[in-house]
């Protein structure tokens, strides 16, 4: 019979005398998948992640449909809420003080993703947003984030803050904060579009880091601060800046074979191909392919990139026959970033940003029906010890 104070037998056991603990350790025959692959962690109604069939679902909307006639903005509403509306708003918000001097002291060398984590920290501790979360709450740190990502930007390179212009949506407000000057039409709309591509993916790593920091009641601030960390990693931060840099290496269509043959002889990735879930097309990278066509200035670097992608999913094919290795959405989300004339080195903190929608949606949803995330671990350390006679001597 388990304990009063367990719920679940096979997690927990009767007490037991001391002198049989020894004997008892080891035995443990629970199942165990590293990386928790294929382990049903939790429900939701946010995201459906279909990789056979190479599809996404947000509350059950393709995501070909939402880039073709949603915004953000109403994506992340839907995300949030629910419902899809008619209409909705999000315009860049002010940055408190607080946020601005501590960009300003970090050194022009740190990374964005740092910069981006810290000013959702000091955004928490200013704001003293609490549990519950609220979507009100998600509003204003999804907000926050394009003006702080812009400002470090700027600081970085010694110019000053422009504070943003509340009439413009999140992707036209970030460009202008970061630039100076009001993007083209074409331009904001393209990187909109990456933003709702970029929005949400069920449970990768960092939400479910976000979920585990909201299973504990803290607050929205550190789940995302720590869901930042999560996406920092280079498993999972995603890789459009090396997308842009192997391009750049291939140089010409021409040499993409020899180079594709030589990559993956060597035992290296390339970039923008493959995925834990998806086995067909990722449907992100096909909406953002279709979204690049459609901007101006792009077509030398697309045609170039349509046929790199040809190249090298005929030699993955090829050399890696047992694994089906499809183009991800970081290969064509590299071009859309390339194209509105965003340095490299900000993408995986755009990525970031465009991300606070779906992080903050699972923080209401985890909250919503909370219960403390808290698995087992298999032990496989020494059985139960005395310590060494020496030690117990030198102490008198
Ligand atoms: N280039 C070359 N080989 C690749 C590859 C790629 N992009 N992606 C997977 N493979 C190969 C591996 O080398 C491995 O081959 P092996 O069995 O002969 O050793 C096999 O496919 C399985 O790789 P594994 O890492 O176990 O697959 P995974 O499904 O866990 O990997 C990724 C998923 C995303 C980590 C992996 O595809 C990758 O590293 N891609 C490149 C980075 C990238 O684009 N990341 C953004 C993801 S959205």
């Amino acid at each position: 019979m388990p304990s009063k104070r367990c719920s679940r037998p096979v997690r927990c056991s009767s007490p037991v005398e001391p002198s049989r603990l020894a004997a008892m350790t080891p035995a443990d025959d629970r199942p165990y998948s590293p990386g928790l692959e294929g382990v049903v962690a939790g429900e939701t109604s946010i995201a459906l992640v279909d990789g056979a069939n190479g599809r996404l679902l947000y509350r059950g909307y393709p995501i070909g449909e939402l880039v073709r006639d949603g915004t953000y903005a109403q994506v992340a509403e839907l995300l949030w809420t629910g419902a899809w509306p008619d209409h909705a708003e999000l315009h860049p918000a002010a940055l408190p003080e607080a946020v601005v001097s501590t960009l300003r002291a970090l050194p022009p060398t740190a990374h964005p993703m740092d910069a981006l984590r810290s000013a959702v920290s000091v955004w928490g501790a200013e704001s003293g947003a609490k549990w519950p979360p609220s979507a009100d709450q998600a509003r204003a740190l999804t907000a926050l984030t394009p003006s702080a990502l812009a400002a470090f930007a700027r600081l970085r390179r010694g110019d000053e803050v422009i504070p943003p212009d509340p009439q413009l949506d999140l992707a036209t407000g970030f460009l202008y904060q970061l630039n100076g000057e009001r993007p083209e039409p074409a331009a904001a709309r393209a990187l909109d579009a990456y933003f709702i591509t970029a929005a949400e993916h069920s449970f990768n790593a960092s939400t479910f880091t976000a979920r585990v920091i909201t299973s504990t009641r803290s607050d929205m601030a550190s789940a995302v601060a720590g869901a930042i960390g999560a996406l920092k990693g280079p498993l999972h931060g995603g890789a459009p800046g090396e997308v842009v840099n192997q391009l750049l290496e291939i140089g010409s269509v021409d040499r993409a074979e020899q180079w594709a043959r030589d990559t993956i002889a060597r035992g290296e990735r390339i970039m923008g191909f493959g995925h834990r879930v998806y086995r067909a097309y990722d449907p992100r990278a096909a909406a953002l392919r279709d979204v690049a066509r459609g901007m101006s200035g792009m077509a030398d670097w697309l045609e170039t990139a349509v046929a790199v992608e040809d190249v090298v999913l005929r030699v993955l094919a090829e050399m890696k026959p047992d694994r089906v290795i499809k183009t991800n959405v970081e290969f064509y989300a590299a071009a859309v970033l390339q194209g509105v004339g965003l340095p490299p080195d900000l993408f995986a903190a755009t990525f970031a940003m465009a991300r606070h929608a779906g992080w903050t949606a699972h923080v209401l949803e985890q909250a919503g029906a909370n219960r403390l995330i808290r698995p087992d671990v298999r032990y496989v350390g020494p059985a139960e010890r005395s310590l060494p006679k020496v030690a117990t001597a030198a102490r008198g």
